[in-house]
């Protein structure tokens, strides 16, 4: 089972991200807003490389990071029916480091999304709401 990740190419979600990598052997299913596979890839590595090296990002793209292309705002994420099971029959807790700033003023704190209300698992949020 995996821990389902928001915001993981954000400044809080690539830190909570690589912390559950290197250092509690967790497997990750990640949101990630991208066109195809290369770009999603590509905008994790971008975000995550202030805390891997690129060798271990790769191996756990291999075997413990399950990326899914969706956005929060999209009913079921705007996944396929299949990737929408795969993701919660996969996953077990949810960390929601997802945030919009857009409505605010520039410089002004950001907003967090709602919960991903379809998973009622264990559910722990990064902006202390
Ligand atoms: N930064 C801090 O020092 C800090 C400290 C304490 C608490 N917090 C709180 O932590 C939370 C995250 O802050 P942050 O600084 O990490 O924000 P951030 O760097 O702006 O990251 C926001 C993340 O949310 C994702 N996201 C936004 N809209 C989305 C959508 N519709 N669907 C899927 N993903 C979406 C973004 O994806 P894209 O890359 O696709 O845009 C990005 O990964 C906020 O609630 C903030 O208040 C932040």
């Amino acid at each position: 089972m995996a821990i389902f990740l928001t915001g993981s190419t954000g400044y809080i979600g690539a830190h909570v991200a690589a912390n559950l990598l290197n250092e509690h052997g967790a497997s990750l299913n990640l949101l990630v807003r991208a066109r195809d596979a290369h770009e999603a890839e590509d905008r994790l590595w971008r975000g995550l490389q202030l805390h891997l090296d690129f060798k271990p990002f790769y191996e756990y793209l291999q075997t413990r990071i399950r990326i899914f292309r969706g956005d929060l705002t999209s009913e079921r994420f705007g996944l396929s029916t299949d990737d929408y099971d795969r993701l919660v029959h996969t996953t077990d807790s949810v960390i929601h480091c997802a945030a919009s700033l857009r409505g605010h003023q520039a410089g002004a704190r950001s907003r967090p999304l709602p919960w991903p209300a379809p998973l009622q698992p264990r559910q722990h949020g990064c902006g202390g709401w």
